[in-house]
């Protein structure tokens, strides 16, 4: 459902609404009788944080902050409580509603109407039948909460998913390029593709490897955004795995779940989502997106198992598996970031099975090398997104299970660890502060979880969003 928000300076009195409140306010709720205010009061003790009073011409929500003293777990309550909402605003086929600051905390305020819009986004742009179409309403909100900070974050994650969703057939690599240039222009960022023939004059071998057996030709884009008084001297760099569909190459992926395989290029989706959240609340930074793009199809013309190639820092790899693609195309991506003199460089990546089987849809798979404080910062981001990192060690010993008989490294390591591996093999290609963030897990989900979608989450988009607020 799409919402147009807007503020009002007073409630309305037959509108449906939500009101925002917390348990020693409660009493405060104008328009409601005494005895409404008695049974709220009741119902809303303990655990119970939604109560819904049906006034037969309209509904009322009453939304209770939850006691919890850990900031995570208390703003998550938020959104979650925000989901609930939208669920019930959806259920009674409520389109026009007002949401009313009645004692909340501001800060729990908007993480519930974060929860709210995220749980509202849908993907129906291809059911051909009016009925299926997106509904849209209004909500209006009484109260000082900035919303309109907290809709800019949503539109940039409800745009990120939509990439993602979009299928191989109707979002390929020049239709990314296209969408990724209307954002920049429209939010003021710069904006450059490569085409094949710059991507073959420097040399990257990894990328155009990937590309060899596609009917389309691979891209790198590069992004910039540097906000007036950019509180960093050196830029923040993001780049993202865009893989617009992966069915393995040679090493074919089996037909069970290759659909969700047009969700390869989560990461590359992340990085220009979280720009354009970046550059829309125009804040003092300047950062730099990196994204290279192609399919990994399967063809004649593709690489084997077994082949050799150079990468665009002059290492040879040794193709055991062409279906570990990702760690190709990056490769090229982290050597150019050394380049350009980088702050941090984080990546995002759909990049290892082995990650989801560790730590399932949950989670984020991280890795650090040289992160330092900045490892801490994400720490604290996550912590305020509830985007969760795990982190996993980088020790040698992972790095001689990608030693080749025959070339530099080995695009696979052994059955164990796989995510790690992957790290370790990237690793050859960065010579700054550096983080992995291996997304394969929560980048796109088999059953809605909460105000996380069905599909494409946008997962890293908040978190970087935030990372950078915090610089
Ligand atoms: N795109 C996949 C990883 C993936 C798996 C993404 C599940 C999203 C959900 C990646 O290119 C891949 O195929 N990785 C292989 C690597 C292996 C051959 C070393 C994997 O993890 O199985
Ligand atoms: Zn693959
Ligand atoms: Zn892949």
């Amino acid at each position: 459902m799409k919402f147009q928000i807007s503020s009002t300076k007073k409630q309305d009195d037959k509108a449906h609404r939500i009101y925002l409140t917390q348990s020693k306010s409660i009493s405060k709720i104008s328009s409601l009788s005494k005895a409404e205010l008695a049974y709220a009061k009741k119902e809303l003790e303990g655990d119970n944080d939604i109560l819904d009073l049906n006034k037969l011409d309209f509904r009322i929500l009453i939304v209770n902050e939850k006691a919890e003293k850990n900031t995570e777990a208390r703003l998550e309550n938020a959104r979650v409580a925000g989901n609930k909402a939208f669920g019930f605003i959806k259920t009674n086929k409520i389109s026009n509603f007002q949401i009313i600051e009645a004692g909340m905390d501001t800060e729990y305020a908007e993480a519930f109407l974060e929860g709210l819009l995220l749980s509202a986004y849908e993907f129906k742009k291809y059911f051909s039948s009016k009925d299926a179409a997106e509904k849209s309403g209004k909500i209006s909100i009484v109260g000082k909460l900035n919303y309109k900070a907290v809709e800019q974050l949503a539109q940039a994650v409800y745009f990120t998913r939509d990439l993602v969703n979009e299928p191989f057939n109707k979002l390929g690599v020049a239709e990314f390029v296209k969408q990724a240039k209307a954002m920049a222009s429209a939010s003021g960022v710069k904006i450059e593709a490569f085409n094949k023939k710059k991507i073959e004059s420097l040399k990257m071998g990894g990328l155009l490897a990937v590309n060899q057996a596609s009917l389309n030709e691979p891209a790198f884009v590069v992004l910039e955004y540097k906000g007036a008084k950019a509180k960093n001297k050196k830029p923040v760099i993001f780049v993202g795995k865009g893989v617009v569909y992966d069915t393995g190459g040679a090493s074919l992926k089996p037909s069970n779940g290759m659909e969700t395989m047009k969700c390869d290029m989560a990461g590359a989706a992340a990085v220009v989502g979280s720009i354009k959240a970046i550059a829309d609340a125009k804040l003092p930074v300047h950062v730099i997106g990196l994204i290279p793009l192609t399919d990994n199809a399967i063809g004649n013309a593709g690489i084997v198992p077994g082949d050799v190639i150079t990468m665009s820092n002059g290492k040879t790899v040794e193709v055991l598996n062409t279906d570990a693609e990702g760690r190709l195309i990056l490769a090229d991506a982290l050597t150019y970031a050394q380049k350009l003199n980088p702050e941090i460089v984080i990546d995002l990546a759909t990049l290892t099975g082995a990650a989801v089987r560790a730590i399932g849809d949950v989670a984020i798979a991280a890795m650090e090398v040289n992160a330092g404080k900045h490892k801490a910062n994400l720490d604290q981001a996550s912590s305020n997104t509830f985007e969760r990192l795990v982190w996993f060690p980088m020790w040698k010993e992972y790095g001689d299970m990608i030693k080749s008989d025959i070339a530099d490294i080995k695009n696979l390591g052994g059955s164990e660890a796989g995510q790690i591996t992957a790290a370790k093999f990237l690793e050859h290609f960065t010579n700054y502060p550096w983080v992995h963030l291996d997304i394969a897990g929560p980048a796109f989900l088999a059953r809605p979880s909460a105000y996380r979608s069905k599909g494409a989450t946008a997962v890293g988009v908040r978190l970087l969003f935030n990372f950078v607020k915090n610089l």
